[in-house]
């Protein structure tokens, strides 16, 4: 019984540290897709592509946004979180209507909320 529980705990801590990302790498990855992201924005045969990447930029943001920074207030902190998920949504629903002149209104917004959230907590 007692072998069986230090596997299952040493299992579990093995996954864990596998798979799930630090507030920093989620943050590094959701950069890695905005980046390319931008680098396209304009460039209307990758809308749907880019729709995918910033899908896959929420789930980051999303993980983040249950997770702590290492100071400041964790109830702004997650407000500011919940609106940049609010607009990577919209986001990912203008590139799918092909709407580029919104895209390029949303990510200006999306680079504002980054700024303000790294001037309070990184
Ligand atoms: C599109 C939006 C954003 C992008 C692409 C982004 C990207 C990044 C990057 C590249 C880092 C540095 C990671 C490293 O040290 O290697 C970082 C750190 C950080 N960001 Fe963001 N960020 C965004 C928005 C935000 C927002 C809105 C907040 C807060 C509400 C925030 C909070 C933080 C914090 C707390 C850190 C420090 C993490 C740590 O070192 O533990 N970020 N972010």
């Amino acid at each position: 019984m007692k072998l069986f529980l230090v596997t299952l705990c040493l299992s579990v801590f093995i996954f864990n540290s596998a798979f799930a990302q630090s507030l920093k790498s989620n943050m590094k990855s959701s950069q890695t897709l905005l980046k390319q992201i931008a680098a396209t924005m304009n460039d209307t045969t990758k809308n749907q592509e880019n729709a995918v990447n910033v899908s896959k930029m929420v789930v980051f943001f999303e993980a983040a946004r249950n997770q702590s920074p290492d100071s400041g207030s964790l109830k702004n902190y997650q407000e500011l979180m919940d609106q940049s998920i609010v607009l990577m949504k919209s986001l990912e629903s203008a590139f799918k209507a092909n709407d580029n002149a919104l895209v390029l209104s949303i990510m200006q917004k999306l680079n504002t909320a980054k700024k303000e959230g790294h001037d309070l907590y990184k």
